[in-house]
């Protein structure tokens, strides 16, 4: 092949990643490209310790086996590694798909790689990402919630690419929930994946399960099969809960990943909340940084939705109820929701157990485009954004001693800063 075929190959290759595609190329300039389908929507998923490992996939319509990861120190070819991946299939929504996971450990902190897939003699052009630094350095990271969006995910691609622009040395991403309408549904996973662009191909996300999840194409609840095979998570110790929580180390921050689909669950998976609160209270969740902070869709408090444990539309939700002694016992500093569309500060919420201040809760979203109007809530909320509240995200920044966490809309109003400090 000469130079020029390849070099117009290469930027084939780089302009597809913009729509969630990823090109075969030759593996070594010797052989031809095949034209075969490609591989789509490369991402990196957060792993339990950002700093030495990190969990890469991929998938596709095609079968993938055979594929494995090649990957080495940033221009050291000599160190170069393959490992292969682990393939599974889902069928859903009359559609096939087979994704692929390659979980790398013993990395360098603070240290630059590049690594590409190679599938028998093709293999995808080099991507490069960086290992976190040792623990306690600082951490920036970017906060979406309710990604999930009707007709087109636009909305969703336009918050996501604007906090990116505006932060771009954000170290990840979360999304708390809800990344789709529907979790099922073929056309909105393929939507919501590839409104990101290439920025999963180089930055971890750390996702959280929501309620749409578990709709299926009927709107009935249904395991959520797509969303666990979409996202290899960090262990939790449990074979049958794998996926629905976990927990990860990113600088200063603990961060605690947990679900709080108890209602459309506790039919089709249950002991989840038992498994949850046992999990919490073991050596894993063990103070251990100097801050710690929970990621979790539901909200803590009802603004209008009637809850089946309370029998009450206000108030502490059944979510609440289920966690919030728990996060005073374990000192959490802060807890991070979605589910409700809008923002809300409710600071340190005190009445369950008086003697501790207790986390603060902070609830925001949503990052797509369905936005409601919430009511009030007197008793808790210390400060709110309008109505109906327009697409939004977070950023947060922690150093050992300082949390900081703010939120903007997309369109570029800032709606609040809380800092916390030790
Ligand atoms: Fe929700």
């Amino acid at each position: 092949m000469d130079i020029t075929r390849r070099k117009f190959l290469q930027f084939c290759g780089q302009a597809a990643i913009l729509l969630g595609l990823e090109a075969w190329l030759p593996k070594s300039a010797s052989a031809a490209s095949d034209g075969t389908m490609p591989i789509r929507f490369l991402r990196h998923i957060i792993t339990a310790d950002a700093a030495t490992s990190r969990t890469i996939m991929w998938q596709g319509n095609v079968n993938l086996s055979g594929c494995a990861l090649e990957y080495r120190l940033s221009g050291q070819v000599r160190t170069t590694q393959s490992q292969p991946a682990m393939t599974t299939s889902l069928v859903e929504d009359n559609v096939t798909t087979f994704f692929c996971s390659v979980t790398l450990n013993g990395l360098t902190p603070d240290s630059a790689y590049e690594y590409r897939i190679v599938q028998k003699e093709r293999a995808t052009h080099w991507h490069r990402f960086k290992t976190a630094p040792p623990a306690l350095s600082s951490v920036s990271a970017l906060i979406f919630c309710d990604s999930q969006c009707g007709g087109d995910y636009g909305v969703w691609q336009q918050t996501f690419q604007t906090a990116w622009q505006r932060y771009p040395q954000s170290d990840f991403c979360a999304i708390l929930g809800d990344l789709t309408d529907n979790g099922q549904s073929n056309w909105h996973w393929d939507r919501f994946l590839a409104a990101m662009g290439s920025l999963p191909s180089t930055r971890p996300l750390a996702p959280v399960m929501g309620n749409h999840e578990c709709y299926g194409l009927d709107w009935k609840f249904c395991l959520p099969r797509r969303y666990l095979a979409s996202f290899s998570l960090p262990p939790n110790n449990s074979t049958k809960f794998q996926g629905c929580f976990y927990a990860f180390d990113y600088g200063p921050i603990h961060f605690i990943v947990l679900n709080t689909q108890e209602l459309e669950l506790h039919e089709l998976l249950p002991g989840l909340l038992e498994r949850q609160l046992h999990w919490l209270k073991q050596g894993t969740n063990k103070k251990h940084l100097p801050w710690q902070v929970v990621f979790m869709h539901k909200d803590v408090i009802a603004y209008d939705e009637y809850q089946l444990g309370t029998h009450q539309t206000g108030g502490i939700s059944d979510i609440g109820h289920a966690f919030m002694n728990t996060f005073d016992d374990l000192g959490i500093d802060l807890v991070l929701t979605g589910h409700m569309h809008t923002y809300r500060n409710r600071g340190h919420i005190k009445n369950l157990q008086p003697a501790t201040a207790g986390p603060v809760y902070i609830l925001s979203g949503p990052a797509g485009n369905t936005q409601y109007n919430v009511p009030d809530d007197k008793t808790y909320d210390r400060s709110a954004i309008y109505q109906p509240t327009p697409p939004n995200y977070l950023t947060l920044t922690a150093t050992d001693k300082e949390l900081t966490l703010t939120g903007y809309t997309t369109g570029g109003e800032h709606i609040e800063t809380t800092t916390l400090t030790k």
